[in-house]
């Protein structure tokens, strides 16, 4: 099954935000100020950049391979700097450029990750930074979508890179400081509404690569748990920094 951004971004900013705490998180890290320069790869339509843009005054770009979601990200970002390119080679990204590198939920689309980082170490400053936010597989068990779409739990774990992958490759590409977390973002007792909304529409990739028939079945068991009781998820962000 294929799971196409172009046409997720008519919908994508229905049922995705950007999460406050993980912009504070990358904020705090990376002591991103007006005189900082940010790249987000992976950027889709620039939730997580507009918000550290309005947050710091850096100068920020954006890469993403999707042309849908980059048409989004210009609307509603008129001061960055946004590109079409491919995560792996970066090859329209000018080297020794940015004090930060950073990825939300974007890791588990890339194949090659090795190849990726040794770019994103040409891209970065000396002593720049990367940040990864991505599911471990820990998290991935956990997840409530797992829990009412069983179905998701093979491919997702197929596709996602468990945290010491992303460390193991860091590592080779000469990254130094490399340290790994989970943020805790907090309860969320709104779930169950809007994780109907996420499937009914797809707004997560996994629900492409799951059947119709699995993705009624389990806004069924949710419809059933709500009537229960509220569907409350406690959010956490896994999550992996090093410096250059
Ligand atoms: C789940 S969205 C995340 C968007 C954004 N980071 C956020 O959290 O709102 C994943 C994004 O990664 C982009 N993407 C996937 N594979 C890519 C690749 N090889 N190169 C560039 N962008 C890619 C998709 O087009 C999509 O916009």
């Amino acid at each position: 099954m294929v799971y196409d951004y172009n046409e997720i971004s008519k919908i994508y900013d229905d049922v995705r935000e950007a999460d406050l705490e993980v912009v504070k998180f990358i904020i705090e890290k990376a002591q991103v100020n007006e005189e900082s320069c940010v790249l987000e790869i992976g950027c889709g339509t620039a939730n997580y950049l507009k918000l550290i843009q309005e947050l710091t005054q850096a100068d920020v770009w954006g890469v993403d391979q999707s042309q849908g979601m980059l048409n989004k990200a210009k609307e509603k970002c008129k001061n960055a700097v946004f590109i079409e390119d491919d995560a792996v080679q970066l090859s329209r990204i000018p080297d020794t450029s940015f004090d930060l590198v950073y990825m939300v939920d974007v890791i588990h689309h890339i194949k090659d990750i090795d190849t990726m980082f040794q770019n994103i170490k040409r891209v970065l400053r000396e002593n720049g930074l990367v940040i990864i936010f991505s599911d471990n597989h820990e998290h991935i068990r956990n997840r409530l979508t797992t829990k009412y779409f069983p179905e998701t739990l093979e491919v997702e774990l197929k596709r996602y890179q468990d945290t010491p992958e992303i460390i193991q490759s860091l590592s080779k590409e000469g990254f130094k400081q490399i340290d790994s977390g989970v943020l805790e973002i907090g309860k969320d007792y709104s779930y169950g509404p809007k994780l109907i909304e996420i499937a009914s529409k797809k707004g997560y990739s996994m629900f492409g690569m799951i059947s119709d028939t699995a993705i009624i079945e389990g806004i069924e068991r949710i419809k059933k748990d709500m009537l229960q009781q509220p569907i409350v998820y406690h959010q956490r962000a896994p999550y992996v920094i090093a410096v250059k």
